[in-house]
């Protein structure tokens, strides 16, 4: 009998300010190295033009480097997987143009796949840090750029529940945090300093949404009215207060990812969520849903904190599932901004 060799994989993930590559063996990562563009820190926010420069630098090395850490050569993949969308277009077509060319010059197939469908079917790399969820389950992806509740019934039948109307949950981090001097991406600090804080000192007004969407945009003004309108009265607020906002900062946007998702588990009766996204690495949102998880009784899946940022491993789980199925990609498929999770 001989033995049916699992697939090697390379993925490639450029949506946005991340640039990164992947090689899989079946559901295994052998490599997985990603290169953070850091041009973006002094702007406060991701660049559009500046990303696709950046992504064209360094694709050519990142490439290299997962395959050299994998130990394989480019004639030995089965297939290459690359992010579609959604994402920044400059950015995607950088990744986009670059697998296309190499699966033709190595004469193999290309499989496109969507970055909010990896983010969630990254619980299916096969780690032995995690242990893959039950269908059917629910994900919460919270980033710098998405704010999704998903109902999954199965890895290709999806179902958008609610998203955000405006802002991304990331974004509302990021920019409470420049309004109190943090460099961007200014979530890790907040999450930092609101450890030493008290959530209930300051009060914002939550928004108000009907069903399962997300707004962020009206409580980012509520932040920025209550520190403008404390520092014109004392120029020391922001310094004396740091820890204490931060602190309310985050509780005010827990406490509205808490209610949605509470209703969306409700409503579902799922007993499986999973969370993914930078977001996810917020000690305060993980420490809430492990609480709510307890009393809720669902069971909660946290990634390692790698699959949950923007990596090219999770296009790759993508990627072998498609491979399996045969379900391969039209060289002519172009890459874009919206891509969304009904035309998988
Ligand atoms: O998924 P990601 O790496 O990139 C995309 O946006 O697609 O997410 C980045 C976001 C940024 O907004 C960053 O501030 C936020 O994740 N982030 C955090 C934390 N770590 C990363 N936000 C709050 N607390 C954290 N610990
Ligand atoms: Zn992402």
């Amino acid at each position: 009998m001989t033995l049916k060799k699992e697939p090697l994989i390379l993925a490639i993930e450029s949506s946005c300010d991340d640039t990164s590559a992947a090689v899989m063996q079946g559901r295994r990562v052998l490599s997985n190295v990603v290169n953070t563009q850091e041009i973006h820190e002094s702007y406060g926010g991701v660049v559009p033009e500046l990303a696709s420069r950046a992504h064209q630098k360094s694709i050519v090395p990142v490439i290299h480097r997962a395959l050299s850490e994998a130990n394989i050569e480019k004639k030995e993949l089965d297939a290459i997987a690359y992010t579609r969308g959604p994402g920044l277009l400059g950015s995607l077509l950088v990744g986009g143009s670059f697998a296309k060319s190499l699966s033709i010059a190595l004469d193999i197939p290309l499989i496109d796949v969507n970055h909010m469908q990896a983010h969630i079917l990254a619980h299916f790399i096969e780690d032995p840090r995690q242990v893959a969820p039950n269908f059917p389950l629910l994900s919460l992806t919270v980033s710098g750029g998405h704010t999704q509740l998903v109902l999954v019934k199965d890895y290709f039948e999806l179902e958008v529940l609610g998203e955000t109307l405006d802002d991304a949950v990331g974004e509302c981090f990021d920019k409470s945090a420049k309004l109190l001097g943090f460099d961007y991406p200014g979530g890790p600090q907040i999450d930092h300093w609101a450890q030493q804080g008290n959530p209930k000192a300051f009060q914002f007004g939550l928004p108000k949404v009907p069903d399962l969407d997300f707004s962020f945009s009206g409580l980012k003004t509520g932040i920025a009215k209550v520190i403008q309108q404390s520092v014109r009265n004392d120029a020391e607020f922001i310094i004396n207060n740091k820890a204490d906002l931060c602190a309310s900062i985050q509780e005010a946007i827990i406490e509205v990812l808490q209610k949605k998702l509470l209703k969306a588990l409700k409503t579902t009766g799922v007993k499986h969520l999973v969370l993914s996204g930078g977001v996810a690495a917020n000690s305060g949102i993980r420490n809430r849903l492990k609480e709510l998880s307890d009393k809720h009784h669902f069971k909660l899946h946290l990634p390692p904190f790698e699959y949950c940022t923007d990596n090219a491993a999770m296009i790759g789980i993508v990627g072998v599932l498609k491979f399996e199925r045969g379900d391969y990609s039209e060289i002519s498929h172009s890459s874009t901004a919206r891509y969304n999770l009904t035309q998988l």
